[in-house]
């Protein structure tokens, strides 16, 4: 049995230690917001916080982050109020949308550590990849979250 906290709520899952977390949200805790995309750690649909860092969830097996602080897009949407979620409407950003939970989880790790970062440093930290080119609104909503 693994236990954590996710979204503030303590969690066992009675899984095999090496699920990958994106699996237990999705399957055990019906948290759908976090994507699958590649399942090998290179696209960001399933990035996820843990312990206030942004990590992509189909890498991470639940048997490795026992007493770890697990946040997904659902609770950082819970009441609309997220600066990045406010700047992602303002920017009408997404397009299909399927990428667009991981894009704003690695956006509100970035604000969380810089409030104002350059196109540089926005680069550096979203490598989330989005197949309808969303990049130049991804850059303009983060700025826009950060004022
Ligand atoms: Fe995890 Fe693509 S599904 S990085």
């Amino acid at each position: 049995m693994t236990r954590f906290t996710v979204n503030g709520q303590p969690v066992h899952y009675r899984m095999d230690p090496a699920t990958p977390l994106l699996w237990a949200l999705r399957d055990a805790s019906n948290l759908t917001g976090t994507k699958y995309g590649c399942g090998a750690g290179l696209c960001g649909a399933c990035t996820v916080h843990i312990d206030g860092q942004p990590v992509r969830s189909c890498q991470v097996p639940i048997g490795s982050i026992e007493g770890s602080f697990v946040t997904t897009i659902e609770a950082l949407s819970r009441d609309r109020s997220h600066p990045v979620q406010q700047a992602w409407v303002a920017e009408n950003l997404p397009q299909c949308g399927y990428c667009q939970s991981g894009m704003i989880m690695a956006a509100a790790a970035l604000l969380d550590k810089n409030r104002d970062p350059s196109d540089e440093e926005i680069d550096a930290a979203m490598t989330n990849i989005c197949r309808c080119g969303t990049y130049p609104r991804v850059r303009r909503a983060i700025r826009r979250a950060g004022r």
